[in-house]
């Protein structure tokens, strides 16, 4: 099969026009270049695709210098594993001289992979990787559907090797793994598995599936916190987190992670982009609004210890296990709030991650948090500390409380105009 087509049908121009520079370096260093895994899963399926991992069977770095001395940007070298990320700027745009450059429409970020073997030491330990084959580099991963190559260079443009059925098992919409080890050598392919399945409406293959057993459970059980949340991290990208959830709970493959885990708050509101009615949220650098929001209501109707044990154990960053640990906290106390006045909230509220704010309020639509995220949280008095220093009012403790009133009455409308709020002032300063 030749997916020459494909290629050129489901690529933008843009990305075309960066395959086609690179193809032509690889032809001239004489590196046989492929697109692998998940890209050709997608490209087979007929569904876009924005990005592509690269790989050489050779070296790697060679080819991405080659083309950093062509075309400028930034290129990474990772030398333990040959592997290089070239990072596209202006200059490379300019010189890459396609008719137009929508910012979404190409990946900026490449990278470029030398073709390896992997053996694992020891189930569930990082593999040791040495530079072979494409062939090899196919054997050494998850799923059939993840293993297959389109070659880019050379007269065999758009050719595809597939050795080991992974257009069968897509024509037959099976999740299936390349041998028995598979599970136990890396178990995040268990997870994997599951998200793959639910992504594409696939069956795990009933070998794979009794391959989801105990032994591969004790060595998911053993996995560092940051790999483990990182597949979590991408589940919550996908369409439906709670069936996924849901799925992961019923294969039994959350209880050897935490055994609260699949006790958790699997019907998660639609994780949708907030609207702009509630300004920015702020969220940690690895991970996105629609994940950080993911996690936070996963865990919110725990007790707060339980949230942060799980917090802990999967090495959430810092904003992530305040956001989880502040929701939680919020949700248990919220019945005693309902009588307070706007400013009791505001000042309440404002010592809270606002994006916990906001996963209370999805879970209970309580009005204030709603108010308070949309309006209350910017609601400031007119009168600043400038102004209370031209009143003659010595610089202290006092101002912050001064400014606090003015701005509590604000909130709960006792001051309705400038007028009211410096007759206000007058009041506090005698
Ligand atoms: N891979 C693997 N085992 C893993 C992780 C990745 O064998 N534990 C291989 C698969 O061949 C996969 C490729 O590395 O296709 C790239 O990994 P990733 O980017 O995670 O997968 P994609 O299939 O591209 O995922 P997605 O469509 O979710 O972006």
């Amino acid at each position: 099969m030749n997916l020459a087509d494909r290629l050129e049908s489901y690529l933008t121009a843009e990305s075309l026009a960066l395959i086609r520079l690179i193809k032509t370096e690889a032809e001239r260093l004489d590196l046989p270049l492929y697109i692998v895994g998940g890209s050709v899963r997608d490209l087979m399926l007929g569904r876009e695709i924005h990005d592509f991992d690269l790989t050489v069977e050779g070296d790697a770095a060679q080819l991405a210098e080659s083309v950093l001395r062509k075309y400028g940007g930034r290129v990474v070298f990772h030398t333990h594993f040959g592997t290089a990320t070239w990072t596209l700027d202006d200059n490379t745009f300019k010189r890459l001289n396609v008719p137009k450059l929508a910012p979404s429409s190409f990946p900026s970020i490449l990278d470029f992979i030398s073709a390896r073997s992997e053996t694992y030491s020891r189930p569930g330990v990082l593999p040791t990787v040495k530079r072979s084959t494409i062939d090899d580099d196919l054997r050494r991963r998850d799923f059939t559907v993840n293993a297959m190559a389109v070659r880019l260079d050379g007269v065999e443009y758009g050719q595809i090797y597939d050795p080991l059925g992974g257009q069968a098992d897509l024509e037959q919409r099976l999740i299936r793994v390349l041998h028995s080890r598979s599970f136990v050598d890396d178990p995040t392919r268990m997870l994997r598995a599951v998200r793959y399945a639910q992504r594409y409406g696939f069956e795990i293959e009933p070998e794979t599936l009794s391959l989801l057993n105990d032994e591969a459970r004790a060595v998911l059980a053993q996995l560092s916190g940051e790999r483990l949340r990182h597949e979590f991290d991408l589940l919550f990208e996908e369409q439906n987190p709670s069936a996924l959830l849901n799925r992961l709970a019923e294969l039994d493959l959350l209880r050897p992670i935490h055994p609260l885990l699949p006790l958790a708050n699997s019907q998660l509101p639609v994780l949708e982009p907030s609207s702009s009615e509630y300004g920015e949220f702020i969220v940690p650098d690895i991970l996105s609004f629609r994940q950080t929001l993911g996690w936070t209501l996963w865990l919110i109707s725990w007790p707060v210890s339980d949230v942060d044990a799980i917090a802990k154990r999967l090495g959430f960053p810092v904003l992530l296990a305040k956001s989880a640990h502040s929701a939680s906290s919020l949700l248990g106390g919220l019945p005693s709030f309902v009588n307070w006045k706007p400013s009791q909230w505001t000042f309440y509220l404002d010592d809270i991650p606002t994006l916990a704010v906001y996963a209370v309020y999805l879970v209970t639509k309580e009005q204030p948090l709603h108010q308070y995220l949309t309006k209350w949280q910017n609601v400031k008095p007119t009168i600043s500390g400038h102004d209370l220093k031209a009143r003659g009012l010595q610089p202290g403790p006092r101002y912050a409380e001064i400014l606090r009133q003015l701005r509590a009455a604000r909130l709960d409308g006792d001051v309705k105009s400038d007028q009211e709020e410096n007759l206000l002032l007058d009041k506090l300063i005698q």
